[in-house]
């Protein structure tokens, strides 16, 4: 990762000129967004309905773990120019720019994203309105949202808010990172003028010179749609390979790092493992199949109905190694599980492949123990039943088997014969492929991985 305190030096360097901006949505996406505009020299009110969040925030403290973020945090306060709030009374007058920055989770009951969020705040902004201003999207939205916004406020306000789309594609554990030097930014408007205006809101980052696309509404939607559903996609076909992998012998790891010796298939996202969780992917790889239904087009995005299914059966093929390991069943087994959160160096739970699979282990009558290092506190809210362990030696002593689910750095760096002296048995799921097997095996542990039936065996004979 880049080094966060050089990036927030340069962001800071490089100054914008000032607009007032209002911000919606105090989540991972607006807090970071509020924070960076804010840094780079924009007079910034983040506003948020959930009062807890706001005067954590308002002391400088972030509501989750994010490597980076209490620094950003703590600089943009300090500029002075970021206040965060729970009132929209407050926050709109003024605004010249505001970003919508709330949340579009799945529905119940059904694939499609609920979008209650982003009407409810289009609604708050535009009855203050005090003044012409743009309204910028930032949520991952089915395509058609944006158009939909801008004609139901065209209505009742013709012509003073203007609405624009600027898909976010941060990653969590490099929010930072990801949101002052992105590798892109994309827009989507209606008109020229618009796109001019979110330059010039962005020019501190823009000066990096990273690449600026400007399309229509409904592009800059898909744009992310697509993004999601192609990462979605390259992480299912790896993981569809493992399966070809464990009926035959072969290794997913050697064949992921020779195809991606390709410049055209690339090794980065072929990873594979258990497949992926979180609050993003999952949930819009479904609200993208939920809106090809609605348009009539559902056969284009059938196979991610295939990307979705394999994804999950990585988490039952989890379970089912875990039971061959233990010799045929898990009641009563005493279980480790290294990490908790959906992938390393977040504290995010929501549909973490680890923990869905400690918590069926769980089920299962096993006595699961949790570690993760920072994921714990969330993880025990979710999931009651497994205990949940500060200290990895502690969740591995006497286990009858340890499961590598979330790639930490701080469990590569596990010693397998000190980890040895405190299991009661030396069986090791390597879930992620991210453990030194060879080192394992050496030190007299029965390895398994996802994908590598071998994992850990003698190399091929001279
Ligand atoms: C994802 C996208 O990567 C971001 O570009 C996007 O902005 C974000 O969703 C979003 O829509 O907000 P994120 O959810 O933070 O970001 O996490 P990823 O790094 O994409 O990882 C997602 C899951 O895939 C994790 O569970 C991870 O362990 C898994 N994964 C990732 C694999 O199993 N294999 C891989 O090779 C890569």
């Amino acid at each position: 990762m880049t080094d966060v305190t050089e990036l927030l030096a340069q962001a800071a360097a490089r100054p914008a000129r000032t607009r007032r901006l209002t911000v919606v949505g105090c989540g991972y996406l607006g807090v970071v967004h509020s924070a960076a505009m804010a840094l780079i020299g924009h007079e910034v009110v983040g506003v948020d309905v959930d009062a807890a969040k706001v005067a954590l925030l308002s002391s400088g403290r972030a509501p989750f773990f994010e490597p980076g973020l209490d620094e950003l945090l703590a600089a943009a306060l300090a500029t002075g120019r970021l206040r965060f709030t729970t009132s929209y009374d407050d926050a709109v007058p003024g605004t010249e720019v505001a970003f919508l920055c709330v949340g579009t989770p799945q529905q119940q009951g059904s694939n499609a994203a609920d979008l209650s969020y982003v009407h409810g705040a289009m609604d708050e902004l535009v009855s203050r309105l005090t003044g012409p201003y743009l309204v910028v999207g930032k949520s991952t939205v089915p395509v058609g949202t944006a158009e939909q916004l801008r004609d139901r406020v065209a209505g009742s306000h013709g012509g003073q808010v203007r609405v624009a789309w600027n898909p976010e594609f941060l990653r969590e554990g490099f929010a930072v990172q990801d949101t002052l030097a992105p590798d892109r930014v994309v827009v989507g408007v209606d008109r020229a003028s618009d796109a001019d205006e979110i330059a010039e809101v962005y020019a501190p980052v823009l000066a990096q010179g990273m690449p600026f696309v400007v399309v229509d509404l409904a592009t800059a939607q898909l744009v992310k749609n697509a993004a999601n559903a192609f990462l979605a996609t390259k992480i299912s076909f790896i993981n569809a390979m493992a399966e070809l992998c464990e009926a035959t012998g072969a290794d997913v790891v050697a064949l992921a790092d020779a195809i991606g010796h390709d410049a055209r298939i690339g090794r980065r996202f072929l990873q594979a493992g258990l497949g992926f969780g979180g609050g993003c992917l999952p949930k819009d790889l479904r609200g993208f199949m939920a809106r090809a239904d609605e348009l009539g087009v559902d056969q284009a995005l059938d196979f991610l109905r295939d990307v979705d299914e394999i994804n999950l059966r990585r988490r039952r093929r989890a379970v089912e190694v875990t039971t061959e390991l233990l010799g045929g069943s898990v009641a009563g087994a005493r279980i480790a599980v290294l990490g908790a959160a959906f992938k390393p160096d977040s504290d995010d739970i929501r549909d973490s492949p680890a923990l869905d699979v400690a918590a069926t282990l769980f089920e299962l009558g096993a006595a699961v123990r949790v570690h993760d290092p920072k994921a714990l506190d969330n993880a025990r809210r979710s999931r009651p039943g497994p205990d949940y362990v500060d200290d990895v030696l502690d969740a591995c002593r006497d286990a009858d088997a340890v499961l590598h689910l979330t790639e930490w750095r701080e469990y590569r760096d596990l010693d397998p014969v000190a980890l040895g002296e405190v299991v009661a048995h030396r069986r090791l799921l390597d879930g992620r492929n991210a453990l030194d097997a060879a080192a394992f095996v050496a030190a007299g542990w029965d390895v398994r991985a996802l994908g590598r039936p071998n994992a850990g065996r003698a190399p091929l004979p001279s």
